[in-house]
């Protein structure tokens, strides 16, 4: 598994430290909160990325169009049509530049053009019009903490000590070095891909700092030409009609000027490095700096362009930063949530809780998958029920408020399927960390379109990732048909978040707040009220849903979407089955 920052750290310590009891969300939202009171609390705007969901695509394994095994754009926009019709505002496609492909595109060698495998730019132009046409926007993968190895600008940086590009990427002496001894690497740094975060370079005989793989050196962010070339990437897209930007890695864009040690945690990682608190490398305050001035750049263009910030802050507290004072980020990805890993009422409640009442006011970014983690039909089914619990996540996912995020083939219940050996691993982590980290392969396999042996993906005997066997029934052809599969499920919920009111721009409030099984909310916006249910537990459970408590009038519920279908006739008295999810008017 590739773990998050906050993972690590619970991971390393949670054996050492006892957790501090979490606040009692009942307590913190005290019954006197009323629905105008929440109503006027939320923050709301014309912005069209408030109402949006957004889908993140990995465009190796979207849809082949000419049958080389990998996925391309022109396979996106055959696909657009899929796209508008399941309910998707915006697609986010993971870096398509051209790339060694050593971390299979984030490794990039020029950020302003197309990689040949992937198409043209005429290509890119055409997806971007004919999304237009259906009302989808574009947001690109901007990565700005590190390049390949291979762009000009490090071939350049690389060749000689006063080259003028010397100073664009984080070069250094060895601990120790002479004329003929290269030392140690300056410090204890470490990349988050194992192993030391310090390359020797024979050639120029010095160190080099790259926090992820070795291809990938860490761009120098102190150096402001650097600052004028990656702005300049920015327009370079904008201009091409895009609709903003996902920012990677960016909370590790600068690193301790003193140079300090990083702490030691407890325990390995799976490649046999100590763990280690990132302190010095990680969340340095010039990182607000750096997100301003991007939000400038893109800010100078119409149409209210989006910035959505993979930061995977241990907190709601580091998280809240990212807004700035409405001059950063407008989404950041909410990594707390997306990593509860567990059906726990309680958690998600405190969790939703802290990011609607966070301090900067800013609109929540929901996600459960995406390319760097396992899958969530994985991990949060229980092996059993993992169907229906797919169907929960849906309706907890697109029910909330805030900006959903999917990632390809959720609506499916695609699953994460791992290489069965380490010769197959095309990730390189997952080949220096066989077989505890598998690397992530098993969540980018391709998109399952269809039942037949290629999945409607390619044509080709060997696409660039094997189809899982499971493609025969998780499907998009077969699941059409199916009125009650993942795929209906997550199609209906789109629609409801587009047509219901209370769902589109309804406050939430938190109801049965000391319920440890069922997490329940009311959206509302004061004429308009719907309750969502969740029992999370795999056992029926008896609830007084206590809408009242809230102010909220009513006593009957209309269904608007419910799973399994089962009785509500008794208004806000219930029994939901095991790992029943219910969104229903209160009228
Ligand atoms: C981000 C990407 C991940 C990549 C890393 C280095 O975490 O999501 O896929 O490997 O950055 O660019």
């Amino acid at each position: 598994m590739y773990w998050t920052k906050s993972a690590v750290i619970a991971a390393a310590i949670l054996a050492f430290t006892a957790t501090a009891p979490s606040t009692s969300i009942a307590a913190a939202q005290s019954t006197s909160t009323t629905i105008a009171q929440a109503i006027k609390d939320q923050p709301t705007g014309p912005e069209w990325w408030r109402h949006a969901v957004i889908y993140e695509l990995y465009p190796r394994s979207f849809q082949d169009s000419n049958n080389d095994g990998v996925g391309d754009l022109k396979g996106i926009t055959s696909r657009l049509d899929y796209l508008h019709d399941l309910g998707i505002d915006a697609i986010w496609i993971t870096p398509m530049y051209p790339s060694p492909g050593i971390d299979y595109g984030y490794d990039i060698s020029n950020y302003v053009a197309i990689d040949p495998l992937y198409g043209s730019m005429q290509d890119f132009d055409n997806l971007v019009a004919e999304a237009k046409k259906r009302d989808i926007r574009i947001i690109m993968d901007y990565v700005i903490n590190h390049t390949s190895d291979k762009h000009e600008w490090f071939i350049e940086s690389r060749s000689s000590r006063d080259n003028p590009k010397r100073n664009w990427y984080v070069w250094h002496d060895g601990k120790g070095q002479t004329a003929t001894d290269k030392g140690q690497p300056p410090n204890n740094w470490q990349s988050w891909f194992g192993h030391s975060a310090w390359q020797w370079d024979e050639k120029t005989r010095q160190y080099y700092y790259h926090y992820f793989y070795v291809e990938q050196p860490d761009l120098n962010w102190r150096n402001p030409e650097v600052h004028k070339a990656m702005d300049g990437v920015l327009d370079f897209w904008m201009q091409r009609g895009v609709a903003g930007f996902r920012i990677d890695a960016v909370s590790r864009l600068f690193e301790d000027p003193q140079m300090r040690d990083d702490p030691y945690l407890p325990g390995h990682n799976a490649y046999g490095d100590r763990n280690i608190q990132h302190k010095y490398t990680d969340d340095l305050p010039q990182v607000h700096d750096v997100l301003k001035e991007v939000r400038k750049v893109v800010d100078k263009y119409p149409g209210n362009p989006v910035l959505v910030t993979e930061a995977d802050e241990p907190n709601v507290q580091a998280l809240t930063k990212m807004y700035g004072n409405a001059d950063e980020v407008q989404l950041p990805m909410d990594f707390q949530i997306a990593d509860v890993n567990e059906l726990s009422a309680p958690r998600f409640r405190e969790l939703f809780h802290q990011i609607e009442n966070n301090s900067a006011h800013g609109q929540p970014e929901f996600f459960f998958s995406n390319h760097d983690q396992r899958r969530q039909w994985d991990r949060y089914g229980d092996g059993e029920h993992n169907d229906q619990i797919a169907k929960l996540m849906a309706v907890l996912e697109l029910t909330a408020r805030g900006t959903p995020q999917m990632y390809y083939g959720e609506e499916l219940g695609m699953r994460t399927t791992d290489p069965a050996r380490v010769e197959d691993v095309h990730d390189p982590i997952g080949k220096l960390g066989w077989p505890k980290e598998k690397g992530r392969d098993g969540e980018r396999t391709p998109m399952q379109w269809d039942a037949t042996p290629q999945a409607g993906f390619t044509t080709v005997q060997k696409p660039w990732l094997p189809i899982p066997p499971t493609s025969t029934k998780y499907n998009v052809e077969t699941e059409s048909k199916d009125p009650d599969s993942i795929y209906n499920a997550y199609k209906r919920l789109l629609s409801l978040r587009k047509t219901e009111p209370a769902l589109r721009d309804g406050a939430q409030i938190g109801i049965n707040n000391d319920d440890k099984d069922v997490f329940a909310f009311v959206r509302t916006t004061g004429d308009a009220s719907i309750v969502v249910a969740l029992n999370m537990s795999g056992k029926p459970q008896k609830i007084a849903l206590d809408w009242k408590s809230i102010g909220v009038t009513g006593t009957k519920l209309a269904p608007l979407y419910s799973s399994p279908k089962f009785s509500t006739d008794s208004g806000d008295r219930l029994e939901l089955p095991p790992f029943a999810a219910l969104v229903a008017k209160i009228e």
